[in-house]
């Protein structure tokens, strides 16, 4: 995995915050709440940069306007070869000096290399109360199961899908009459709360037990 794991000399982080990158792939309204908590001075995270490998994600130009450096780093000119697409990310983020990567609906399987050069670093938001409904329709497959809570869960990415140690999550109801459009709106507001507190936790755990 050559470019993997190299770091050129970063820039300083401001303040002792952590240097924060945010990858999306489509609205980002988790992104949107992570750049909101981010403003307070007491907060232990600063966004250094956020990525899309869709160039077309809303969240890139909400990003930019809230002053943010964005950028669209595009999959398909990388074709088959996601490893190579995975180095063009990684090498963005360190020479921005990137210390945790937080995936908020990036909507691409990782390979082992990026997950292996970020253990320990990156998190990831899904829709659910894993282990239940890991991969897609987990809002569908809740309300079909006839569950009577959902929720979501923030986690560290490990090479299992949707499978890593779980750092918070948050429960809401399965209200009758529930759509999976409903349910995920429901659930969307839970992450915009819960996301921003998990990530601010595990800095401060890791800054007194660096992985
Ligand atoms: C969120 O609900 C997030 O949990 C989900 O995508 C949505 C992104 O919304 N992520 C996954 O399903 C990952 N497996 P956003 O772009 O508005 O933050």
């Amino acid at each position: 995995m050559s470019g993997c794991g190299h770091d050129p000399a970063p820039p300083p982080a401001k303040d002792g915050k952590t240097r924060v990158a945010i990858l999306i792939s489509g609205a980002g309204s988790n992104m949107a709440a992570l750049l909101e908590a981010a403003k307070a001075a007491d907060y232990p995270a600063e966004i250094a940069v956020v990525i899309s490998n869709n160039p077309e994600a809303a969240g890139l130009e909400l990003a930019r306007r809230a002053g943010i450096e964005a950028l669209a780093i595009d999959h398909r000119p990388f074709g088959k070869v996601r490893h190579d697409h995975e180095l063009a990310l990684d090498a963005a983020m360190r020479l921005r000096g990137v210390e945790v990567v937080v995936l908020a609906g990036y909507m691409r399987i990782l390979t082992a290399h990026l997950v292996r050069a970020w253990e320990g670093r990156m998190l990831n938001i899904h829709p659910s109360l894993l282990p239940n409904y890991p991969g897609l329709d987990t809002h569908a497959r809740a309300i079909a199961a006839g569950d009577a809570e959902a929720g979501c869960t923030v986690h560290l990415v490990t090479e299992g899908v949707d499978e890593g140690p779980v750092l918070g999550q948050a429960r809401v109801p399965i209200e009758p009459g529930d759509t999976a459009e409903t349910l995920a709106a429901r659930v969307r507001t839970a992450e915009h709360k819960l996301y921003p507190e998990a990530l601010a936790a595990f800095i401060e755990q890791r800054k007194t037990a660096p992985v």
